[in-house]
């Protein structure tokens, strides 16, 4: 099993559907398969990835996958490059042998080769992330909801990790558009 990162969409059909069953397995109870494979070649406006990290097995089976982001926000006063993180799946029959956590790694590694202070994620199972280095956030978050409006929350599962010396900031992030 190894890790590899790939372009938002991969060349690889293989792949692209790959990703989509895992997804769809993971996360897409009452949703079309088709579906799943349009969300990886067309991600809604504003959501598109950076890359993607696969966990793969043999040439194109793919037993893990994490999106990145990259997104320019306003904390506070400041303005930041937030890295950040969703759609994190590990296959069935490969999960709790540490391959998210690794995916996870994986992610922090390109995100510090970028110079990025943060990584955010908002989970449904924050423990998961705790040994990576997350912390839960009390930040206000305004943000472009799926009906279209803006809101303000504290979301729930919204977590943090400094990557590096910056210490992170309790102030409001305005995400200048939708939370992936
Ligand atoms: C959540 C998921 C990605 C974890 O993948 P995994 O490869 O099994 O995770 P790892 O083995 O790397 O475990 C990482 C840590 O999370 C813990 N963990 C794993 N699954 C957990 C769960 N369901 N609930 C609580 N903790 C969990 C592990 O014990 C480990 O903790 P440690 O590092 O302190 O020992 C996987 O279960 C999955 O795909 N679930 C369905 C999709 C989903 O819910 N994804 C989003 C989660 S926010």
């Amino acid at each position: 099993m190894t890790i590899i990162q790939v372009p938002p969409v991969p060349a690889d059909v293989a792949l692209v559907e790959g990703i989509a069953t895992l997804l769809h397995s993971a996360y897409g109870a009452g949703i079309d398969p088709s579906e799943a494979v349009s969300a990886v070649t067309e991600p809604l406006p504003g959501q598109e990835p950076v890359c993607r990290f696969l966990l793969v097995e043999g040439a194109n089976t793919v037993a893990g996958h994490l999106a990145a982001y990259e997104r320019e926000v306003a904390i506070g006063d400041d303005h930041c490059l937030l890295g950040m993180i969703g759609d994190v799946a590990v296959a069935k029959e490969f999960r709790r042998q540490g391959h998210c956590k690794k995916l996870v790694e994986a992610a922090h590694d390109y995100f510090s080769s970028k110079a990025i202070a943060f990584s955010v994620l908002f989970a449904f199972e924050p423990a998961v992330y705790v040994s990576s280095g997350y912390r839960l956030m009390e930040n206000e978050i305004y943000f472009l909801d799926e009906d279209n409006a803006w809101k303000t929350f504290v979301y729930r599962g919204s977590m943090y990790c400094e990557l590096g010396d910056r210490r992170w900031p309790n102030q409001k992030i305005d995400m200048r558009g939708p939370t992936v």
